[in-house]
């Protein structure tokens, strides 16, 4: 079974893209937060304000383990930690998967972001200035395991240029 990961920070427009990579290709588009908004009838920012971050990566884990392990062809989107806990960047090769970084540049995140910064726990309540520079950080940091992807593909243009070039990439 084949599985494409499509992996970046928040807002660089994953759940877009996999939306429409998967209109596409035809194959259907699995959102982890969803996954594990469902499995555990809570959205993501009141688990992460009940239960504590480290309860939320542990259930990150299982669930990622979990949508690797379906018996179906699918798009997978991670949030954007996954792969930086739990060692869930060792999982982003193997025999039947396919990963790419959808790399943004910190302009376009925090445009992205500034619009719905309070659904997202991890920046909810900042200013745009301390935003800005808890993005340039956090990224950074992010990086390197943000780089174990197999493939990295640009987002800094359009979504349609985008699904041609993780196409192209899909072909290579
Ligand atoms: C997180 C990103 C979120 C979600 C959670 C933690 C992160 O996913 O998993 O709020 O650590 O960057 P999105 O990247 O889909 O917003």
């Amino acid at each position: 079974m084949s599985k494409i990961i499509l992996l970046g920070y928040m807002g660089c427009g994953k759940s877009t893209i996999a939306k429409s990579l998967s209109q596409n290709l035809q194959i259907p588009f699995i959102d982890l937060d969803n996954y594990i908004e469902e499995r555990e009838q809570m959205d993501i920012k009141t688990i992460f304000d009940t239960k504590g971050e480290v309860y939320f990566r542990k259930v990150e884990h299982q669930s990622f383990l979990e949508l690797l392990h379906k018996d179906e062809n699918c798009i997978i989107g991670l949030g954007g930690g996954t792969p930086c806990y739990a060692n869930n960047h060792e999982l982003l090769i193997g025999e039947g998967r396919t990963s790419i970084y959808l790399k943004a540049s910190i302009d376009t995140l925090f445009n992205r972001l500034v619009l719905e910064k309070e659904k997202r726990p991890l920046i909810a309540g900042k200013t745009d200035e301390e935003m800005k520079e808890f993005i340039a950080i956090h990224l950074f940091e992010r990086s390197y395991f943000y780089n174990k992807a197999q493939y990295t593909v640009s987002v800094d243009q359009s979504v349609e240029q985008i699904v041609a070039d993780i196409n192209k990439v899909l072909n290579s």
